[in-house]
């Protein structure tokens, strides 16, 4: 399969690896709102390609592939030969990038040596983009956070992309808060190190080359507007997730494109459960990733409620999604008559 050649400016947006929220029914879902965002897999480590089932790990929804959405593929490990492989393994199932996670702080990462721990790392880091580069003419870029732990923020910052952009990376996504290795959940990593986009911003001045993407509590379009031009790109992750519909505003307010229609949105995924749900996937492995489409309107519980509750029992492909998403637009005609 064909991989789509992503063109400078394509990664004005995107939509951050999250994992088992980013998998390919989420990515679907969010296409449809941005059909111009970058939509990242969830961390796959290059010793379960190699060893694992890579038809589940890596196929993607053929309705995502045919619509020619851009999907980076975001890979973790510290091995230079294994992630290559890795690479190689991933060839032909239409990825437009591949990415390296040097951002995960949690425990089971660090025992393998590999996430946040490798920014200590970057000849390392540099070694393992070199033997990717190698095995594949897709863009490889990284992912990583401002620093971890006691590491200088400035000049550790520095030093990191520095010699990874030696090794010919030019894109970096950079999650603009350290990552505390010991004492903090993922979760808490995600929320208790100040967010530093000054920080972030003096890198982006001082590497110009290079193509720095803005990362870490991105919630708002406004203050997303304004920090649009001191980045190449925004990197969303749970504001993508929670509150979808801020992918189509942000892309209607920058790039004037027609923001879809709630309604419209959930009758192609209502369209999508048809094909997935024949083929044995669970609806509610589907409509768990949509809950937040109604945020914010008259329905918002109405959905959240019905498709949360009922998706389990239901054995009518999509239907339900059809059915809930009548009645929030009924609620929303009724009030507004
Ligand atoms: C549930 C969840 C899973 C995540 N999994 C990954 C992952 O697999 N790889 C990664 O680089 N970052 C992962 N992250 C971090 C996000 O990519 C992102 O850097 C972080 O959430 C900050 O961005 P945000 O404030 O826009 O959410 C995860 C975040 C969440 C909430």
């Amino acid at each position: 399969m064909e991989a789509l050649k992503l063109k400078s400016g394509d990664r004005w947006l995107s939509v951050a690896p999250m994992m088992d929220w980013t998998d390919r029914h989420c990515r679907h879902f969010h296409g449809l709102i941005a059909p111009d965002a970058l939509l990242f897999t969830e961390m796959v480590t290059a010793e379960a390609i190699i060893h694992g089932d890579r038809d589940r790990l890596l196929a993607q929804a053929p309705e995502t592939i045919a619509a020619g959405r851009c999907v980076a593929l975001q890979l973790g490990g510290s091995d230079p030969d294994r992630l290559a492989r890795a690479t190689e393994l991933a060839a032909g199932y239409g990825y437009a990038e591949i990415n390296l996670n040097v951002g995960c702080p949690s425990d089971r990462v660090q025992s393998g040596r590999f996430g946040a721990c490798l920014m200590a790392e970057p000849d390392l880091v540099a070694d393992c983009m070199r033997a990717i580069a190698a095995a594949t003419s897709l863009p490889a870029t990284v992912k990583c956070r401002i620093g971890i732990d006691d590491m200088d923020e400035e000049e550790g910052l520095d030093t990191f992309i520095d010699r990874v952009a030696q090794a010919g990376v030019d894109v970096f996504y950079l999650h603009a808060r350290k990552a505390w290795l010991q004492g903090l959940s993922p979760k808490e990593n995600r929320e208790i190190p100040p967010l530093n986009y000054d920080r972030a911003e003096r890198l982006a001045r001082r590497r110009p080359d290079l193509e720095i993407s803005l990362n870490g509590g991105l919630d708002d379009v406004s203050r997303i507007i304004g920090l649009r031009d001191r980045f190449d790109g925004v990197m969303l992750g749970r504001s993508a997730y929670r509150t979808p519909m801020i992918l189509g505003e942000l892309s209607a307010a920058v790039k004037g494109t027609t923001t879809p229609s709630r309604l419209s949105v959930a009758n192609a995924m209502a369209d999508y459960a048809d094909a997935r749900t024949a083929e044995g996937v669970p609806l509610h492995s589907i409509t768990r990733h949509m809950l937040g489409l109604y945020h914010g309107q008259r329905g918002a519980r109405v959905w959240r409620r019905h498709l949360g509750e009922e998706a389990r029992n239901r054995t009518d492909g999509g239907a339900l999604i059809r059915e809930v998403a009548a009645a929030c637009e009924r609620m929303a005609t009724s009030i507004a008559a």
